[in-house]
């Protein structure tokens, strides 16, 4: 029962079900004293305190290990202030980063999408690319274990209900693989969620792919929820193997027959680089403004309000 209650994908659910909970434990505290009471001590100590719950406070964080992802990109753990801490974020959501860069003497803040399970205790993984000109991704490749970094959140994106479509499409490239990502595991992970789950993902070369590892298990251990479907520009011998991998872009052609039609019971998400977003969607305008829908998405059939551009 308990794992159930520390484990759900919906903080709101987990909410509603320890107050519903905790409710019947005063309830029937009168009359059942000794059984009622270790029930709300199991429930007390089953929730994990949260770190990112929109006080606006800065909090440093040490690393605890880098992990090689490809050749320009890293997995980066993150410790939490205790063992027992969650991140706090709900599905979909991301963190800000902040270090004083004392070459500009000015504070640089960039936005990075956790990618580790949002139910985690005790850390959290962030998926960094290094731009070699970029400030931030600089100073976050040359930390080392015990360094810390400052952190701040919820950057809420997109608050997912259970079973609000019942079929979704993940559109992505590159980094744009994290928030996809999230949303991918935490939805099919989910029991009580039967949203149906197509993931389209383009990279450079098959080296280049993130989290291949982790989106081949979720396929195979969910196929009737989740399937996933590479592109690369070029492809490794190698790899011929591999019926989920494609050359060349993502075409509309592909698109047309293999993801769910526009309807109000599907949606799509989107999440790349510029022109990646130009050729599907169109880019966001602002954190607030998703913009007018053009590109591949549109040519389907797709209406503004039926896509969200991460
Ligand atoms: C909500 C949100 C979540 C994000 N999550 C992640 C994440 O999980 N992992 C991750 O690696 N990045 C993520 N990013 C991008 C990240 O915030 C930084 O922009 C990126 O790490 C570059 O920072 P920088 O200071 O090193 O370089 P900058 O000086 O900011 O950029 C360096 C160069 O890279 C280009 N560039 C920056 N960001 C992008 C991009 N997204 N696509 C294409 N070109 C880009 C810039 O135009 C510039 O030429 C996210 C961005 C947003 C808005
Ligand atoms: C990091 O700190 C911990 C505890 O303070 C210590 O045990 C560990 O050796 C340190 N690691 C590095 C790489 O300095
Ligand atoms: C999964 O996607 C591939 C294309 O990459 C497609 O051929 C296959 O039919 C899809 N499987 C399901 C169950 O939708």
């Amino acid at each position: 029962m308990f794992s159930q209650i520390t484990k759900p994908q919906n903080s709101k659910l987990l909410t509603y079900i320890i107050g519903a909970t905790a409710t019947f434990a005063v309830a029937t505290t009168a009359y059942h004293y000794t059984s009622s009471k270790k029930t709300s001590f199991s429930i007390i100590s089953n929730e994990s305190p949260k770190v990112f719950i929109g006080d606006n406070k800065w909090i440093d964080l040490p690393l605890l290990k880098v992990e090689e992802q490809s050749h320009d990109t890293k997995l980066f753990t993150f410790k939490l202030p205790t063992d027992d801490s969650v991140t706090g974020l709900t599905l979909a959501s991301a963190v800000l980063t902040k270090f004083f860069n004392e070459e500009t003497g000015k504070n640089v803040i960039r936005p990075y999408t956790p990618v580790s399970d949002l139910n985690m205790e005790g850390s959290f993984q962030l998926i960094i690319k290094h731009y070699p000109g970029g400030p931030m991704t600089n100073h976050i490749f040359k930390l080392k274990p015990n360094d810390t970094l400052s952190f701040k959140g919820p950057i809420k994106k997109w608050d997912w209900v259970p079973n609000s479509f019942e079929r979704i499409t993940l559109l992505g490239a590159g980094t744009g693989i994290t928030p996809l990502f999230q949303l991918a595991r935490h939805i099919v992970e989910n029991p009580n969620d039967n949203t149906k789950v197509d993931l389209i993902y383009g990279n450079k070369t098959p080296n280049d792919i993130l989290l291949k590892h982790e989106l081949d298990a979720l396929h195979k251990k969910y196929p009737d929820k989740f399937n996933v479907s590479y592109f690369v520009d070029s492809k490794e011998s190698n790899l011929d193997s591999d019926s989920k991998l494609h050359l060349g872009f993502i075409s509309k052609e592909f698109l047309k027959t293999n993801i769910a039609k526009a309807t109000e019971k599907t949606h799509v998400f989107v999440c790349g680089p510029p022109p990646f977003m130009k050729a599907f969607s169109g880019e966001k305008v602002s954190p607030k403004d998703q913009g007018e829908l053009i590109g591949i998405l549109k040519e389907l059939g797709y209406t503004k309000e039926q896509v969200f551009k991460f």
